[in-house]
């Protein structure tokens, strides 16, 4: 007798176990590249407390500036406080179809770096406005605005998740990652804009470490989509087109106006939220004017056009920013997919 058994007739084979399924546990590593941006994520990650809250006082702002710079970042917040939930989902799909693991790992550390950004949403909003975004009263006219447009966006940012939950199942991630670039491409230029234009030191220093991460997720989507893309059908690049455009219908938001297109806002919502952001402006938030963010636009999309143009996928038309391309249709809920 040793010390193992093995039967006359062999070792047993297992049950192959059925997919989708996380088991059977492995580290195959295919990209490189990736497994390297992973690491300098957990160096280069940031920690909000890390901040200078010590000199940050809500009370050296006006009331009104309070409830706008509250305003600017509970829209934010419709983007990045989504990024958790989405990319944390994109990281169970990736461990469940069994992709290599240092696609896995940059979910994790984009699903890390997102709760660092919608925690730094969260402590701001709690000190300008106690109980904001939504647990407050307001009184004033500019109060009450801000107040329901908050309810208005929420309610659009409520109307993506289905569809997304849906499409994760539906596509390659390199399709779904397309969408995701949109959103890191002209985020981390926003914030570093924004980094400069800001005058309180606590702004200043969020919006630049919030940059960085934006940039290196943006990393992590070229490298993924350029060891995805090239297997892809044109059936999924014409949906790939298509993506562009929801992605800059959807960011439009945050990052510039809301096109005429998914967004579901009633007509005053416009003009308030002009005030607001110009109020939030002028007391230092580093808020881009319209003309500004438009052309930060317009980069962003010039640079995300020739990152897909190597992979001969067409660009839509954006005709708002005078971009030509493919006309795609209209845009609805279902075909909007998170970012940031
Ligand atoms: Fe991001
Ligand atoms: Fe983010």
């Amino acid at each position: 007798m040793g010390r193992f058994i093995i039967p006359a007739e062999g070792l047993a084979s297992a049950p192959e176990v059925p997919q989708p399924n996380i088991f059977p546990i492995e580290w195959r590593v295919e990209t490189p590249k990736l497994a390297e941006i992973y690491e300098r994520a957990r160096r280069e990650g940031y920690d909000p407390l890390t901040l200078p809250w010590d000199g940050f006082n809500p009370n050296a702002f006006s009331r009104d500036e309070r409830v706008a710079i509250m305003y600017w970042f509970a829209l934010l917040s419709n983007f990045d406080a989504s990024g958790p939930p989405v990319f944390a989902k994109a990281m169970i799909h990736a461990f469940e179809t069994h992709e290599e693991d240092p696609v896995r790992k940059c979910f994790f550390s984009i699903t890390r770096d997102e709760v660092n950004h919608e925690e730094t949403c969260g402590r701001v909003i709690t000190r300008m406005v106690p109980g904001g975004p939504l647990e407050w009263e307001p009184r004033t006219e500019l109060e009450q605005v801000a107040y329901n447009n908050i309810r208005w966006l929420y309610h659009n940012g409520g109307r993506y998740w289905r569809g997304y939950s849906n499409a994760l199942g539906r596509y390659p991630l390199a399709v779904l990652f397309t969408s995701f670039m949109m959103g890191e491409v002209a985020s981390s230029t926003l914030f570093h804009g924004m980094s400069r234009a800001a005058r309180h030191p606590l702004f200043r220093e969020a919006f630049r470490r919030i940059g960085l991460d934006e940039a290196r997720h943006l990393q992590i989507c070229i490298a993924m989509l350029e060891k995805d893309w090239p297997g892809l059908t044109d059936e999924y690049r014409a949906f790939v087109t298509r993506q562009l455009r929801a992605g800059f219908v959807f960011l439009s938001m945050i990052l510039w106006e809301p096109p005429g297109q998914f967004w579901e806002l009633p007509d005053y919502f416009l003009p308030n939220h002009r005030e607001l952001i110009r109020t939030a402006r002028e007391a230092g938030l580093g808020v881009l004017t319209v003309d500004e963010q438009a052309d930060n636009w317009r980069l962003a999309i010039a640079r995300v056009r020739r990152l897909v143009e190597r992979w001969r996928i067409e660009f839509p038309a954006i005709p708002e920013l005078d971009i030509a391309g493919v006309d795609v249709g209209e845009i609805s809920a279902d075909d909007i997919i998170p970012v940031f």
